[in-house]
């Protein structure tokens, strides 16, 4: 039975700082309440006369396989974690898979919001864990600013969001209890509406064809019920970390690190008091980029490596929450 091993992290986030008090320049909020609220200081806007999300998932991708020392031909497959693909369709995994040229091989999407880095993982550790293939691209990266409404109408879901990249390589390995040890996915499509963007959506009246629906002002725009999704939060991301230490009979104590999907720093300080854990444990990198979705948890888990707080033999827990409603652990060891 192989295992897969996190080979090497990377991550790249757009030049350009967007802070706080830019925003209230733009509509009526304060850097006090978005501090307050949601922790976050700053995010990252992409420019588009460079970044696509192809591409910065790209440079994630190649600063990840030159901390692996592994060349990009390497690559035999492509899993890419968006919900911001450049195009409708195809999605952007193929577009990362042109910018490194690697014609040929397979490349998929998965759209699952936050949680989509975690079942990305989950599909390439399959693949790895079945013998189909030895190395595999992880990538999670978003465009998220240019679905942003940044007027007073759009100022609650606006100052939360913004766009980067991260990637890991996951590489087969046949040492014992290392690399992804398991993964625990779910889902509760009931809650479908309570963080979702409606349009390009296929499923409307003739009439109200998307090339017109994309024109008014209902088209690419995120709708968000916080208070809900921020209820739910709680309460599935202390049950699936649950879940994950269960699966390796293992207790809190035994985590070196926790990196939670980037949501809200209420959230996850919430999590961290509810587990018991100490500072050192979960790390938190919201205040720099707000939450960039399916790219948060690897550009965190890139910083962390950076800072030398995932090194051999770490026991990392990561979770997620979000859009779908979706959620999801992963308890990996280094
Ligand atoms: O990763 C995907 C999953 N997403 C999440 O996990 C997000 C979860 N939810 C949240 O993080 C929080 O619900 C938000 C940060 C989005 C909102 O924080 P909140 O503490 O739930 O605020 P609220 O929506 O209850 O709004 C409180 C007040 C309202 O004013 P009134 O009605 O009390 O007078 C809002 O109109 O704050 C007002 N408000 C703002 N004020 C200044 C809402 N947005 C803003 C803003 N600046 N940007």
């Amino acid at each position: 039975m192989f295992t897969s091993r996190i080979a090497g992290i990377g991550h790249h986030v757009p030049d350009r700082i967007v802070t706080n008090d830019d925003l209230s320049q733009l509509m009526d909020t304060s850097d006090d309440w978005i501090t307050e609220r949601t922790g976050i200081k700053e995010r990252r806007f992409f420019d588009h006369t460079q970044d696509t999300v192809g591409n910065m998932g790209a440079k994630a991708a190649k600063m990840a396989l030159e901390r692996a020392n592994l060349k990009t031909s390497d690559v035999e497959f492509i899993v890419f974690a968006t919900i911001t693909s450049d195009y409708y369709f195809p999605g952007s995994g193929v577009l990362l898979q042109r910018e490194l040229g690697l014609e040929g091989i397979g490349a998929m999407d998965i759209k699952n919001a936050c949680s989509g880095f975690i079942y990305a993982t989950s599909v390439a550790d399959q693949f790895i864990k079945t013998g189909m293939y030895k190395t595999i691209l992880v990538v999670g990266a978003e465009i998220q600013s240019t679905a942003l409404d940044l007027s007073d109408r759009g100022r609650s879901t606006a100052v939360i969001f913004g766009d980067g990249a991260g990637a890991i390589v996951l590489q087969r390995s046949e040492e014992k209890n290392k690399g992804v040890l398991s993964s625990h996915l779910h889902a509760d499509g009931r809650f479908a509406e309570e963080l979702y963007v409606k349009d390009p959506g296929s499923s409307r009246p003739h009439e109200e064809r998307q090339a017109d629906v994309i024109t008014k002002t209902s088209g690419f725009k995120v709708h968000m019920n916080g208070n809900l999704v921020f209820k739910h939060a709680i309460v599935k991301f202390h049950e699936v970390i649950l879940e994950a230490l269960e699966a390796n009979n293992s207790s809190i104590n035994d985590i070196d690190l926790l990196i939670p999907h980037q949501a809200n720093l209420r959230i996850s300080s919430y999590i961290q008091d509810k587990l018991g854990l100490t500072d050192e444990k979960v790390y938190n990198n919201i205040m720099h980029y707000g939450n960039t979705t399916a790219a948060s948890i690897p550009i965190a888990m890139s910083e962390a490596w950076q800072e030398g707080k995932i090194k051999e033999g770490t026991l990392l827990c990561i979770a997620a929450f979000g859009s779908g409603f979706t959620w999801a652990s992963a308890l990996i060891r280094f």
